[in-house]
């Protein structure tokens, strides 16, 4: 198969198109928008952000040492955008964009009751590594619209119509292809998978409260 080389680019795809909620001591709230995220830990639950230091919230979350990780769906996609391109410098986003704050329990800062799910983060260290300094913070509480619960308290994500960020443009996510451990999985269930009927979660970690571990 022939191959196209090209020199160092950022195309880990596709990337979280997530909103960082920051409030400085005052109690001013700001959006940012970051596609470099991820989970990087999973007991701590810890994530990464990366953000460029002119940026109006690294001052903040610096001072302050936390933020809120809000994933976005189709309907924050305006939103994203915005909160992307415009700096909370001299635009108050939350009220330009009519978006509710959502109460944290473990953190001053609020984050978006707009939002699918908001990851409540205490920074605990800053490493700088060039043009973005990387932001390892510990997820202290998560909430979730409750809209997305099952009749059994399952986190139904796949509803959720979550948003990506792939090389400069938005997308949704398409159709489901697998499940976790689904290529281990025996022959009967894989056939179960195949006609949609409900499955109960399996013990090696697929519960949808926890999501497919790594
Ligand atoms: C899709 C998208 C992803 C972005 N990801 C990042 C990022 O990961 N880190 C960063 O420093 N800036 C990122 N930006 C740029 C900031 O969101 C942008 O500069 C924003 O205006 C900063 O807001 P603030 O000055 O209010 O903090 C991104 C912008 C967009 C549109």
């Amino acid at each position: 198969m022939e191959r196209t080389y090209w020199k160092p680019a950022n195309m880990l795809n596709p990337a979280p198109a997530a909103l960082i909620c920051s409030m400085d001591e005052d109690g001013r709230r700001n959006i940012m928008t970051a596609a470099w995220a991820g989970t990087v830990c999973s007991d701590p639950v810890m994530i990464s952000v990366s953000i460029r230091p002119e940026r109006y919230s690294y001052g903040i979350i610096k001072r302050t040492e936390e933020f809120v990780l809000s994933l976005t769906n189709r309907k924050l996609a305006y939103a994203t955008d915005l909160c992307g391109v415009r700096s909370g410098r001299d635009l108050d986003k939350f009220a330009h964009l009519g978006l509710t704050e959502a109460p944290s329990r473990t953190i001053r800062t609020p984050g978006i009751a707009e939002s699918p799910v908001n990851l409540e983060c205490r920074v605990r260290q800053m490493i700088p590594l060039g043009t973005h300094t990387m932001f390892l913070a510990e997820v202290t509480g998560v909430n979730v619209d409750s809209a997305l619960l099952d009749e059994r308290g399952r986190l139904q994500l796949d509803r959720a119509d979550l948003l990506s960020y792939v090389h400069g443009e938005y997308f949704t996510l398409g159709e489901k292809v697998g499940k976790f451990g689904y290529s281990v999985r025996k022959r009967k269930d894989r056939h179960r998978d195949r006609t949609e009927k409900p499955q109960k979660d399996t013990k090696n970690g697929s519960s949808r409260r926890g999501g497919g571990g790594a």
